[in-house]
């Protein structure tokens, strides 16, 4: 019997989607205004799932202050109120899209959540537009 818990959590980040090997009509094209060269802020919201068997000392899958403290530790110390472009080394080289953003999140995760659950990243970069990331 698998159970899948959930913690929300939220950040405030500035980001600039552009490639700099494309002319600027063509980075102004594909992205739109997130290709503003002065940055602009997003308020995403994650949601951080964790699925897998509940413990039958605990009934826990996984400890949701555990899970909370992770959030914290590695995903909103590293991003929020921070320019994903110049600040977070994952977006260096990397388009800070909401799809990167949601895999940099996973991946950050992984090592810390049991190898026999499986993880799932939710991530809203506007309340209608968001995207999931379970891995693989
Ligand atoms: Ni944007």
């Amino acid at each position: 019997m698998k159970v899948k818990v959930s913690r929300k959590a939220h950040f405030n980040a500035a980001h600039r989607l552009y490639r700099p090997d494309w002319e600027d009509a063509k980075n102004s094209a594909v992205f739109g205004k997130c290709n503003n060269p002065n940055f602009h802020g997003h308020n995403y919201d994650l949601v951080v799932s964790v699925k897998g068997e509940i413990d039958k000392e605990t009934g826990f899958v996984i400890d949701m202050k555990v899970l909370k403290d992770l959030i914290k530790d590695k995903i909103e110390d590293a991003l929020d109120h921070k320019n994903l472009n110049l600040e977070v080394p994952e977006f260096k080289d990397l388009n800070p899209t909401a799809e990167n953003i949601a895999v940099v999140i996973w991946n950050k995760l992984r090592p810390h959540i049991g190898a026999s659950n499986e993880l799932e990243v939710v991530l809203y970069e506007t309340p209608r537009n968001f995207v999931t990331y379970t891995g693989g």
